[in-house]
């Protein structure tokens, strides 16, 4: 669609010299803005101003018309050839060109009645205000000098299941939370079955430092685990059960297509799995909260998701592109709805690719360019069918080169890590029964 662009900049100026007034802020990219950029720009946001009134996105005028014109705002990584996505945030041809006819008309601010109303903070809570809120626990001091992942445990006390039509995580401390998993657990004891520590089969393959973990140097290496000759390495095949919603820089609320939810059992307790970024200043308090949406009743089916990783990994010193492979062979029909790809700095590039049983090929989602700064889930518009016996390879690129602005080290030879220094792997694939199924009233927990 990008062919497009020119058009839209030869048609701006003709339409402004037109009768057509110059379009002005308030009747015009006002909307635009509240749609598609005040999810992050807006106060106590991830971006750095807001664009939710005129005197605070007027000395952004330049600035917006360039990003937007290059494509780098809204931010989305997908390659536009492959896959259709519900939650794709480009801009329109039509919605670029009124940005950039605006600015060129010097981003007049025009009357203010034409306004549309601002969309709702919600107390914070993208989603508006949540049913349920359960958060840490306790305030939480965060002491600045390095790198944390902190577990908490919290009771639900449901005494009945609760079915959940989405879950969002508000950060406490936007200051020093980096990301959240919130995972469903049964009692304190199985506290830690989500992480590392508690996949027993890794921890000798693993070092752990203070709240961290990465791999030993001397563990076996495996970059291609979708090679025939793949070692029996723990969680290089099959998948896991993730999180029940997670939080990571620009991606959106865990929101479950419409006749999906997820079942929360009575009795769950929730696992935060927090990680605090290294602040150098003084100390930050933190206490982030779960919201969850309750659905209206049983869906028709339950939404799942599973976690493919590579733990084996080793990215040469200098290696401009270093592929790194993850295969799931599908024991049974499922339906795929959404990607959510995980690296660090070096990550470079992701390609999920879909083998169906006859051989054919299909590309379900390839992101070129990927960015540490930018986490996103790409929601398929339609489920794809993964055929019992089709087989997705994960392909995955790193750069280690002096190339890489984002590089901490290229001198490094690279394995995985829980700092942002260190690498992973790792792929949220979210996906339904392909039949609807009888409501799993008295469902396990994970
Ligand atoms: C998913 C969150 C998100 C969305 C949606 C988003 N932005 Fe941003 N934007 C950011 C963040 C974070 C930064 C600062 C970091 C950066 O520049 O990468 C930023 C930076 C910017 C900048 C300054 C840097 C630059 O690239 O020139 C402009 C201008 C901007 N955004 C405009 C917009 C506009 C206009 C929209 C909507 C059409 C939009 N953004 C949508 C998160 C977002």
């Amino acid at each position: 669609m990008r062919w497009l662009l020119p058009l839209g900049l030869a048609l701006a100026p003709l339409a402004a010299g037109a009768s057509t007034p110059a379009p002005t802020f308030s009747k015009d990219v006002a909307p635009i803005f509240f749609r598609h950029c005040a999810g992050c720009h807006r106060p106590g946001e991830i971006a750095p101003m807001s664009l939710l009134d005129y005197q605070s996105a007027r000395p952004w005028a330049k600035a917006i018309r360039e990003s937007v014109a290059a494509g780098r705002m809204p931010p989305w990584f997908a390659d536009p050839r492959y896959g259709r996505f519900s939650n794709d945030a480009r801009l329109s041809p039509q919605e670029i060109a009124t940005i950039k006819a605006w600015v060129d008309g010097g981003a007049p601010e025009g009357d203010r009645r034409h306004l549309p109303p601002a969309p709702e903070s919600g107390d914070g809570w993208k989603l508006g205000p949540p049913d349920i809120v359960i958060d840490i626990g306790r305030d939480f001091r965060v002491q600045p000098g390095q790198d944390a992942y902190e577990h908490f445990v919290a009771p639900t006390n449901f005494t009945e299941g609760k079915w959940i039509r989405a879950a969002e995580i508000k950060p406490g401390n936007r200051r020093v939370v980096h990301h959240v998993h919130v995972s469903m657990v049964r009692d304190e004891g199985e506290a830690g079955s989500t992480s590392i520590e508690a996949m027993t089969d890794l921890t000798r393959f693993m070092i752990r430092e203070g709240t961290l973990t990465r791999v030993r140097a001397d563990a076996p290496v495996v970059n291609d685990a979708c090679a025939p000759d793949t070692p029996p390495l723990p969680y290089l095949r099959g998948a896991q059960e993730g999180a029940l919603a997670s939080f990571l820089p620009g991606r959106q609320p865990d929101v479950f297509p419409p006749g999906t939810a997820k079942y929360i059992p009575p009795g769950t307790k929730f696992e935060f799995v927090v990680h605090y970024a290294r602040i150098e200043e003084e100390g930050q308090t933190d206490r982030t909260a779960v919201g969850l949406y309750l659905a209206p009743g049983p869906p028709a089916r339950v939404l799942r998701r599973m976690d493919l990783r590579n733990f084996f990994f080793q990215i040469p010193p200098g290696a401009e592109r270093h592929a790194v492979r993850r295969c799931y062979d599908f024991e049974r029909d499922q339906l795929l709805l959404s990607f959510t790809p995980h690296m660090h700095f070096r990550g470079k590039d992701v390609t999920y690719e879909l083998v169906h049983p006859d051989g054919r090929r299909e590309i379900l989602l390839a992101v070129p360019d990927y960015h540490f700064d930018w986490q996103l889930v790409y929601r398929l518009r339609e489920p794809v069918l993964a055929r019992k016996g089709s087989r997705l390879e994960v392909t995955t690129h790193y750069d280690n080169s002096v190339n890489n602005r984002a590089n901490p080290d290229p001198r490094a030879t690279v394995r995985w890590g829980d700092k942002s220094e260190e690498e992973m792997m790792s792929n949220w694939i979210e996906w339904l029964e392909p039949e609807p199924q009888p409501a799993p009233g008295n469902a396990s927990v994970r």
